[in-house]
């Protein structure tokens, strides 16, 4: 095992006395006098570093293949209560006020979204609600707190097609819940502020919102916190200032996002930003005492993401970061176009344990956030992508041969199909590596120029977009031009794979 040493930067610039904004670089032209990088007024062209631009028509849960509405639920197998029919949310403007002594969120949250049938009533995921008051439209409405559901009549029953503003002013004490995958999500109160970690159902533990990963949206994040706490979200830093005793953070998130995907930090960061390969914009968010000690895992970052371009194809987002709260450590969420770690991991030197994490989540990007699972049954299509990234990587680092990894998991891999996981086994072995050698064979059955194509239009034809196993076995079939069947039933669905991989 090659053991692989970083130099760390000498080019860091001195802090600025803003609460938090800084450039990773000394490059003036970067980091210039500003405190708060301007708003942007005119966006980057879309296609100038990404594929794609964001889909204008989200697929509505109800166009799931395979996925039937419930009263109340999207129709998920393994969360029945997650999402709700009939309702597709085109972008939520997400406005909390969160006070660190109470532990309290009093929020607003509006969601513009559509009716994909006529409706009544909509229901909307929310658990653990104090106080809440709905208006549609502009007009106040009865809602019901049915936990896990907030019924909402409308106030005129609506057709199919019909846009309609919902806005659920409300408050929470929010603290991590239980999940039945069997570790806690949602918010987290930390010594020194909160994260919150929301995947797979904890997004409604703090927000009412459509909580299921086949509804994308775009955000707008509007948050509250005391003066001189810095609040990070996902995507672009749009606008900061003072309101007397609160510090008003506001972050836009542009490309469909799924809830599960959210990030939302508060505490002392500060905010460096760097440019990565193409010009790509990167906004990391880093605990003021931490700097120096991230600065390596940081000046990684470019040459990750230039060997996933060369993969995978051109970075499917519109920016990248990292972020390391002062989480428990063993905690990595790829919180969309920012990755989320714990400050814990990355305290000694880089080595396998950093990298492996670094590369998993910036894979992510590309599988689970560009193209999202539909159903929560599908997490291989994040997990096991990512899984295999993060060899290759690996690889590329010279810590290990992806065949040989392959090959030791192969010979692990306890019983059960990757593609069908229970909810308690949706973050276990087979999600991950278990489906990483399903791409292993995937690859030596099509050939490495077939597999990587493949995988590249993957999450470029995709992008915006929510999909099934099913989905993604008919992509594969087309792009490669070869019927997959037998492979698919032999290495994904089967209880237990070949012995040995294909042609090897
Ligand atoms: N998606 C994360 C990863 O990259 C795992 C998140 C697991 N969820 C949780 N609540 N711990 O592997
Ligand atoms: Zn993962």
């Amino acid at each position: 095992m090659l053991s692989v040493v970083f130099v760390v930067s000498t080019t860091m610039v001195a802090c600025t006395s803003d609460p938090g904004v800084r450039s990773a670089r000394a490059d003036p032209a970067i980091s210039g006098p500003a405190t708060v990088p301007p708003p942007e007024t005119t966006p980057a062209p879309p296609g100038t570093t990404t594929p794609s631009a964001p889909s204008t028509v989200p697929m509505p849960a109800s166009t799931v293949p395979g996925m039937v509405p419930t009263d109340d639920g999207a129709g998920d197998l393994l969360f029945p209560s997650l999402g709700n029919p009939g309702i597709d949310v085109l972008h939520y403007d997400v406005g909390i006020s969160y006070d660190p002594d109470r532990d309290a969120i009093d929020g607003v949250v509006g969601l513009d979204l559509l009716l994909t049938e006529p409706r009544a009533e909509i229901t909307l995921d929310a658990v653990n609600l104090k106080t809440w008051e709905v208006t549609v439209n502009g007009q106040a409405v009865a809602a019901q707190d049915d936990s896990p559901e907030l019924r909402i009549p409308l106030p005129t029953p609506g057709a199919a097609g019909e846009q309609l503003r919902v806005e659920v002013t409300y408050s929470v004490e929010p603290s991590p819940m239980d999940s039945p995958i069997g570790f806690p999500n949602s918010w987290f109160n930390t010594e020194g502020g909160s994260y919150v970690l929301n995947e797979p159902d904890g997004a409604r533990g703090w927000m009412p919102c459509n909580d299921h990963p086949s509804d994308k949206a775009s955000y707008t994040f509007t948050v509250r916190v005391p003066a001189g706490t810095v609040a990070v979200a996902n995507g672009e830093l749009v606008e900061q200032r003072n309101d007397g005793a609160l510090d008003v953070w506001v972050w836009q998130e542009d490309r469909p996002m799924t809830t599960y995907l959210i990030l939302l930090l508060t505490g002392d960061y500060e905010i460096i930003t760097d440019t990565g390969p193409d010009g790509l914009p990167l906004i990391h968010a880093v605990l003021r005492s931490d700097v120096e000690q991230m600065q390596p895992y940081l000046d990684i970052t470019p040459e990750m993401i230039e060997f996933f371009d060369d993969l995978f194809g051109p970075y499917p987002l519109d920016r990248y970061g990292l972020a390391f709260s002062d989480s428990f450590g063993g905690l990595a969420m790829e919180t969309q176009e920012r990755s989320l770690f714990s400050r814990d991991d990355f305290t000694g030197e880089m080595g396998e344990y950093q990298e492996t994490f670094l590369a998993h989540e910036l894979v992510h990007q590309y599988y689970g956030n560009a193209v999202s699972p539909a159903r929560w049954q599908d997490i291989w299509l994040n997990e096991s992508f990512a899984t295999y990234g993060e060899w290759l990587w690996m690889e590329h680092a010279g810590y290990f041969t992806v065949d040989d990894q392959a090959n030791l998991v192969l010979a692990q891999r306890p019983p059960g199909s990757s593609a069908d996981p229970s909810v308690q086994e949706m973050f276990g072995f087979n999600s991950y590596m278990g489906g990483a050698i399903v791409l292993h064979a995937l690859r030596l059955t099509v050939g490495d120029d077939a597999f990587f194509e493949m995988l590249r239009r993957w999450a470029a034809e995709n992008n915006g977009e929510s999909r099934t196993t099913q989905q993604f076995i008919t992509f594969a079939e087309e792009s490669t031009g070869q019927s997959l069947t037998d492979f698919f039933d032999t290495w994904l669905f089967a209880d237990r794979p070949p012995d040995e991989f294909p042609n090897g």
